[in-house]
């Protein structure tokens, strides 16, 4: 389903609480959960941003990635990515989380960031490959711990519709470790990548 005008999330960049003055953005940030469902909302409402920040910074890894493979495993990575975001945004509107202000992962940014800072030092191809790959890695570890967290605590408080939703999201995001990874073979990254650049 296609969300459109101001509904669409695709308009929330990760830039957009730096946008904010710092004093709405300090309000945002500092927010204290007093119950379980507040937290239960704090919890959704990052893994919304960690699904934003990296809708927006894929791209820029798979133009940097020089193996087919990877670019492809990327670009497939992007569209599951986007649907998260999305499917994050409708849980929270259902839950009535203000979506516009979303409150920015601090943990994604520092992962993107340096993985991105990385890469734009490195002139090797394979070596470059491989640093995104394993930056890629990371953050899908990172999401499974988050949409965990969020989903335990879902199924806690009886919230089994959401807690559903977020188990489908965290068996995607398990699928795509376990697809980085390389656990389908015997071959680890290195070779993989070796391969699939030198054809
Ligand atoms: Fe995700």
């Amino acid at each position: 389903m296609e969300i459109s005008g101001k509904n669409n999330p695709a308009r929330f960049s990760h830039n957009y609480c730096h946008a904010l003055t710092p004093s709405f953005y300090d309000c945002v940030m500092n927010q204290q959960p007093s119950s379980r469902v507040e937290l239960l909302h704090h919890q959704l409402n990052k893994l919304y941003s960690v699904e934003v920040q990296l809708s927006d910074t894929l791209p820029e890894f798979m133009q940097q990635a020089r193996s087919d493979m990877l670019r492809e495993g990327i670009r497939q990575h992007i569209d599951t990515t986007r649907s998260q975001r999305d499917r994050m945004y409708a849980i929270l509107t259902n839950h009535n989380v203000d979506t516009d202000a979303p409150d920015e992962d601090r943990v994604m940014k520092t992962l993107l960031d340096d993985t991105k800072s990385l890469c734009r030092t490195i002139d090797d191809a394979e070596v470059r490959d491989i640093a995104i790959l394993s930056g890629a890695t990371k953050i899908e570890h990172y999401e499974m711990a988050g949409y965990l967290s969020a989903m335990n605590l879902a199924r806690e408080i009886g919230e089994d519709d959401t807690a559903d939703l977020l188990q489908e999201i965290y068996n995607e995001e398990q699928s795509a470790a376990r697809q980085m990874e390389g656990l389908g073979g015997s071959k680890g990254i290195v070779e993989r990548v070796k391969e699939a650049i030198t054809g």
